[in-house]
């Protein structure tokens, strides 16, 4: 692209914003609903709505109550929901059992929303971590997180929510290998056009803070040998990027269709570096962290909270994401008239 190279006086950029239609006219980035894929948290207890407090505004919804969002999120055109769970501490184990049990909470809410609302795609995250009791993404053996062990069980979990209807499986474990046995696995179940979309550049961050309390997978271990306290042996080192761009190419080898960098707004030269290098359906996932932090400086007067929440996902797609998981989806989309 050439570079601008018009002088003052005769060029004055300021003649492209003096009102609303010339702006609109000109404007390079449009976000829409189409954009966004709802991040929702389910939980299997009888109250409809059990807010979480660390994100104002976010709610863990009973099943019933997902299955009247994704008809929400039909209205409001927003195309997917992303479906977290909320498992109850006593289903909880060392290997994370639950995760295997087709008639457990994510396929329950699987089966309700797309009951509910058939139109909506519904994307399952493919790991352990709500399903362990030490909150780590794999199995642990004498302190580590093991790798082969852990994608064979990953395998089972995207059979069993694709089986209850999930139409996309969106692991995010980062274990190695995983997205081409997922697919293996299920190219070999009959499920040729279930889609992956692969946490492919998932970082080891702060920003997953509130997460912890809407899943309620607690503190992770103590830090010992026994039970790391992070999980920095699996998520990518944050300083890193020419790394992003490796794991990146061996999720697509391995058969992933679209491509998710997390978190989302401190990471945007990765989604940026990603979408040019592989021209790939790219999405970010503005995690509960970011929400949490627009959330609060708005409840306390300190930004419009509205006006944040549009330009942190427009600048999503200003760097090149072709969309945005968000707990912000229902209200955004309100806001661009939906
Ligand atoms: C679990 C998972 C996490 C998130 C999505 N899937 C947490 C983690 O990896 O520690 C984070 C979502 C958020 O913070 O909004 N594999």
């Amino acid at each position: 692209m050439k570079n601008y190279t018009g002088r003052y006086p005769a060029s004055r950029p300021r003649r492209l914003r003096q009102s609303n239609w010339i702006r609109r006219l000109t404007r390079e980035t449009q976000l829409s609903p189409d954009d966004l894929i709802w991040a929702m948290v389910v939980h299997d207890g009888r109250e409809g709505e059990v807010p979480v407090a660390s994100m104002p505004g976010v709610a863990r919804l009973s099943v019933s109550s997902a299955a009247a969002a994704a008809k929400r999120a039909q209205k409001l055109g927003i195309p997917a929901i992303a479906v977290f769970p909320h498992i109850d501490a006593a289903k909880k184990d060392t290997v994370g059992k639950e995760a295997l049990n087709p008639n457990g909470l994510v396929c329950t809410a699987v089966r309700a929303m797309k009951d509910a609302a058939p139109d909506v795609g519904i994307m399952v995250d493919v790991a352990l971590d709500p399903f362990t009791d030490h909150g780590h993404d794999g199995l642990l053996k004498d302190g580590r997180i093991v790798n082969d062990e852990t994608v064979k069980v990953l395998v089972e979990q995207a059979l069993v929510q694709v089986k209850a209807g999930a139409d996309i499986v969106a692991p995010s474990d980062m274990m190695d290998g995983r997205v081409g046995a997922i697919r293996a696995g299920l190219d070999g179940a009959g499920f040729q056009d279930t889609l992956i979309m692969s946490y492919a550049a998932k970082y080891a961050s702060a920003f997953y803070g509130p997460y912890r309390e809407a899943i309620g997978s607690g503190k992770l271990g103590s830090g010992s040998e026994q039970n790391p306290g992070d999980k920095r042996t699996y998520q990518m080192d944050l300083a890193n990027t020419d790394e992003a761009l490796r794991e990146v190419a061996m999720d697509v080898a391995e058969g992933a269709d679209l491509l998710l960098v997390k978190p989302g707004l401190p990471y945007l030269d990765i989604v940026h570096r990603v979408k040019t290098t592989f021209g790939m359906p790219t999405y970010a996932f503005q995690v509960s962290g970011e929400y949490a932090m627009i959330m609060a400086a708005a409840g306390n007067g300190w930004l419009d909270g509205d006006r944040a929440i549009l330009e942190s996902l427009t600048a999503f797609k200003r760097a090149g994401a072709d969309g945005i998981v968000t707990y912000f989806a229902p209200k955004a989309a309100e806001l661009l008239g939906a």
